[in-house]
Formats: C-alpha cells, sequence, structure tokens
C-alpha cells in the first residue's frame, strides 16, 4: 500500500515488527483465559498442598486429577504460566530444567500464584477476581463496543445492551452466582488498596468518631478500617441483595439502601471505588447525599472519603498508566462510568457543594486517597 498524503513510507522491518505486535497483542488474551483454567482446576492449592516441595507434573496431574492422556497438554498450560511469572520451575535431579514431562522438574508458587491460592479460613482471594472478570456475562459487552458506540443515544452503556438494558448491579442480583464472584472480587482487591491507605494515611481516619462505608460491598473495607481504628463506628450502606448474602461480622453494621436515596449520618462517609462506576450527574447525586449524611452528625461537619484513581497523579510509571486507562474503558462500557483526572473530580465536587479536597496518591497501585471537605 502507498504511503498517503504527509505518511512516512514504512520500511518492510518496521512491517514486520509492527505484524508481531498486533498478532502478539491479540493472541494475548489466551495469556487470562489460560489462568483462569489454572485457577478453576485449583492448580496453585494443588501446588500449595504439596508442601512446599516442587512438584512433579505426574503429581499435579494425579491431584487435579488430569487423565494420563491429557498429561502432555496440562504441561504445555504449565509451560506458558511458568514463562508468564505464575509458577516457578525447578530441576527435579541433575538434568537442569529440562521440561520434558517425565517428572524431571517441579513447579513452586510464585507471588503471583500465592495470591491465587484459596486461604484456609475461606476469605476470599484474587481466585474470585480472575474468575469474576473472565465471566462470560462480564465479556458480552466487550463484543458490543463498536456498535455501541456508534449507536445515537447515551442512556445505555453496552453492558446493558448486552444485557437487555439490565445493569451490572441488576444482573449480579438476578444470577447470584455472578454476584458472589462480583463481591468476593471486589473484597479482595479492596484489602491490598484498605491496607494501603490505613498505613499510609492514618490521620485519614483518626478522629472521624463514625464513618458510614457506601457500597462498601460484603464490608471488607470497614472491617479493616474498625480492626485498625477501633474507636471508629464503622456500618456499610449496600443494595439490600448484596447486605443479605454478606458475612455478619461483630466489628461493623450494615444498613440495606440506596445511596442516591439515603445515607447515614456519620462523621466520614468512604467512597471507595464507588465514583468510577458512575457518571459525572449520578456522582454529584451522590455527593450531595453524603454532604447531607456529614452535616446531620450532631451538626458537626466531616468528611467524605473516596479511595480511587487520579489519572494525573499516576506519573510515568506505564504500568500504573496502562491499568487507569484501561479501568477507563471498562467502567465505560460496563457501567457508563469513568476514571477522572484531577480536573473532572474538581468539576464534580464543586457542583455537589464541596469546597476543598485534597488528594494523596496511595502506594503499589493506581489509587489515590481523596478527602473532601464541605
Ligand atoms: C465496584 S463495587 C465497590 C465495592 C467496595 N467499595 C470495594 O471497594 O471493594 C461498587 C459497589 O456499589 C454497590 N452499589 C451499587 N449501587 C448502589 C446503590 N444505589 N446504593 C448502595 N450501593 C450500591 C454495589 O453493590 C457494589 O458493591
Amino acid at each position: 500500500m502507498e504511503p498517503g498524503k504527509g505518511e512516512t513510507k514504512i520500511t518492510d522491518d518496521q512491517l514486520l515488527v509492527a505484524q508481531s505486535t498486533i498478532i502478539h497483542r491479540i493472541i494475548s488474551i489466551i495469556g487470562p483465559f489460560a489462568l483462569k483454567c489454572a485457577v478453576d482446576l485449583r492448580i496453585p492449592d494443588h501446588i500449595h498442598a504439596y508442601g512446599g516441595e516442587p512438584m512433579p507434573l505426574p503429581a499435579l496431574a494425579l491431584s487435579i486429577p488430569v487423565p494420563l492422556e491429557k498429561q502432555p497438554m496440562l504441561r504445555r498450560l504449565m509451560r506458558l504460566l511458568s514463562a508468564q511469572g505464575v509458577f516457578a520451575v525447578q530441576a527435579l535431579g541433575d538434568s537442569g530444567v529440562n521440561d520434558d514431562g517425565d517428572g524431571s522438574i517441579g513447579y513452586l508458587l510464585t507471588p503471583f500464584s500465592r495470591l491465587l491460592v484459596t486461604a484456609d479460613d475461606g476469605s476470599p482471594n484474587m481466585s474470585s477476581y480472575v474468575r469474576a472478570f473472565l465471566e462470560p456475562d462480564m465479556v458480552k459487552p466487550m463484543y458490543r463496543m463498536s456498535e455501541w458506540l456508534t449507536q445515537e443515544g447515551a442512556n445505555m452503556n453496552a453492558f446493558e445492551m448486552a444485557h437487555g438494558g439490565r445493569n451490572l448491579w441488576k444482573v449480579a442480583q438476578e444470577r447470584p452466582h455472578m454476584g458472589r464472584l462480583f463481591n468476593e472480587a471486589m473484597a479482595c482487591k479492596t484489602r491490598q488498596t484498605t491496607a494501603a491507605a490505613v498505613a499510609c494515611c492514618p490521620q485519614v481516619f483518626r478522629g472521624i468518631g463514625s464513618l458510614v462505608d457506601v457500597g462498601g460491598g460484603t464490608g471488607m473495607t470497614a472491617k479493616m478500617i474498625a480492626e485498625a481504628f477501633p474507636e471508629v463506628k464503622c456500618t456499610v450502606l449496600e443494595l439490600p441483595h448484596v447486605v443479605a448474602a454478606a458475612p455478619k461480622s461483630e466489628l461493623i453494621d450494615a444498613v440495606a439502601g440506596d445511596m442516591f436515596e439515603y445515607i447515614p449520618p456519620a462523621g466520614a462517609v468512604l467512597l471507595k471505588n464507588v465514583l468510577h462506576d458512575w457518571s459525572d450527574e449520578d456522582c454529584v447525586k451522590i455527593l450531595k447525599q453524603c454532604k447531607k449524611a456529614i452535616s446531620a452528625n450532631g451538626g458537626e461537619h466531616g468528611k467524605v472519603i473516596i479511595v480511587d484513581i487520579v489519572i494525573n497523579t499516576l506519573g510515568d510509571d506505564p504500568r500504573k498508566n496502562e491499568m487507569g486507562l484501561l479501568s477507563d474503558v471498562i467502567m465505560m462500557t460496563g457501567l457508563g462510568g469513568k476514571e477522572r483526572d484531577e480536573v473532572e473530580w474538581r468539576k464534580i465536587f464543586s457542583k455537589a457543594g464541596f469546597a476543598n479536597y485534597k488528594i494523596t496518591p496511595l502506594k503499589g497501585g493506581p489509587h489515590s486517597i481523596i478527602e473532601l471537605f464541605p
């Protein structure tokens, strides 16, 4: 093809690189599905149960179990996942790391797969995240993105288009399996972020007296805050079906309701990974309810604590930046929400009647903590 006006001629070498980049990017979709297969087969659990020794392929195949004729295929799956850092391989004899499937190598967990081991106490782990986000119901809207983008009207997101007009929360309510996976995925993801928030910014939570975690899922974040700051009385406000399915805890109260209608009064309202689910107009409505809740608390003015991505605090780290941008497209197609930069945040804060805010980026991930004052 001849270059267009203003385009420079592309060399054959550049075309070769471009072609392999396209192919690499497209077949990379296999990585997440291979990971899901390993999670579905509980391979991290089997290796963990082997007691810290490298687990040979035949032993792994036996414990899954995988029939003898499929063992060569299991070896190939493990070879890919090991090359991607999900598992580590170690030679069992003197022949070096020779992955010929005869049991001469063993598999070990890496920090990556350690996070996929099911905890003894049954608490959620990142395997729920892998499974929840690769559920066919979650992937479906991706096939409708171009159709959705070219259709007139902004009243429906791609998820709703793919699910007969029902939004994610409705589908999660109707399909308990998906709802449970989603809530577990959120609970697990929140552990690291909440631990980072508590460690980096204890002053954000000290002295607030009471806190309502709005859209707080099954209560993981509220429990962690109640444990770290026993003087703070923590409550979760959630949709009724989420409250009904959440484990009961003496540390926190749970209130079933709708954040667009009412938020119980408290010294602070927490919105963690909630506002990015919603349009600017909806965020303003939620924040106005938050303002009422913190103002009604004995007449004192408290604060709103937001944990979400702030696009322009992601710095030069390409991984953080890409996570922010990928998450933005997920919010756009999945919920009609968005990841925001500081200017976009400031606009909704001021429309909801908040005068001041302070942003503190959290270590190790793309999130920031935003304190919002009336
Ligand atoms: C992305 S999840 C975040 C969960 C939790 N805050 C976290 O960080 O793990 C958003 C939550 O908002 C809840 N939610 C959605 N609509 C709501 C509403 N109208 N009122 C209260 N909660 C709502 C959902 O059930 C879901 O648990």
